[in-house]
């Protein structure tokens, strides 16, 4: 784990860093996650990419934000992170929540923008409905703790085979959402309850795009990522059988075939390599 400090010094947030190839890869993780649902795609890519995985502040080894904040900030402290390590261009790639912030920052910052990747997420924002859940659950957070949370999450977020054949999967993730604070959930849920309608992007995207599903996504029905993803020109639209919403985790194998040759065929920007590929290799990029 790397940490930088960003935001007028006001932040110190973690992120992971490793590999080097082809050009820079961002992944940036779910609700309530950290960069360790990552950990299968650094091994896969790592020999090809660099790969930089955040923590969200207030998630993962990142401090926690004093104040509430937006999608927005979150895609600039990523935007700040890429100028700080000297990158230029990057694949932005986020997994619902990191989708969601992945395009704010296609919206912020499209000059550091070589593609994107957008898996188990949407472009619309919360309904009414949707938002007065999130302001419950963020009282309810703050109230009883994390652990009510993750109750009520868990049943929508994996396929009924993961549950059942893979029960490794949801103790990885009951551990990831253990580790955060009330605080860091309930900022994360008033974050997502007021993000922007990203719609009106899809039509102006002009960089190479991955959307990618799991077959048994309750949140982010694959019918409805094909739906979208056809207003991106030229998007690739990849589903993955017996995967729910967190088809990285899931399926990691199929996810990472499928993330590789998307990359491999449509994506090349050209970076150092990661800070410790060199010290590894003692090549100094
Ligand atoms: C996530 O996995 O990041 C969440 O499902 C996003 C959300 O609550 O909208």
């Amino acid at each position: 784990m790397r940490r930088l400090t960003i935001d007028d010094g006001q932040l110190e947030i973690s992120f992971r860093d490793v590999g080097s190839g082809r050009g820079v890869v961002v992944l940036l993780h779910g609700f309530p996650f950290t960069s360790e649902m990552w950990t299968s795609q650094l091994d896969a890519l790592a020999d090809r990419y660099r790969i930089i995985a955040p923590d969200f502040r207030g998630f993962g080894g990142s401090q926690t934000s004093p104040h509430s904040y937006t999608l927005a900030r979150l895609a600039d402290d990523i935007s700040e992170l890429l100028v700080s390590l000297g990158i230029e261009r990057a694949v932005i790639g986020g997994l619902s929540m990191g989708g969601y912030v992945a395009f704010e920052f296609y919206r912020r910052h499209v000059q550091q923008v070589a593609g994107l990747v957008l898996a188990d997420t949407r472009p619309d924002p919360d309904s009414a409905e949707a938002r007065a859940n999130r302001h419950r659950m963020a009282a309810l957070v703050q109230a009883e703790g994390v652990t009510a949370v993750v109750e009520q999450l868990i049943p929508k977020l994996l396929s009924p085979e993961t549950r059942t054949e893979r029960p490794e999967v949801e103790r990885r993730l009951r551990a990831m959402m253990g580790s955060a604070t009330p605080s860091a959930i309930a900022h994360a849920l008033e974050a997502m309850a007021s993000r922007r309608d990203a719609r009106p992007l899809l039509a102006s995207v002009s960089v190479p795009t991955l959307v990618v599903v799991g077959a048994d996504d309750q949140l982010t029905p694959p019918d409805e990522s094909r739906a979208w993803s056809r207003a991106i020109d030229g998007a690739v639209f990849e589903r993955i059988d017996g995967a729910g919403h967190v088809s990285n985790l899931e399926r990691p194998q199929t996810f990472n075939a499928r993330l590789l040759a998307f990359l491999d065929a449509r994506v090349t920007t050209s970076d150092p390599p990661s800070h410790e590929n060199r010290a590894l290799t003692g090549r100094d990029g």
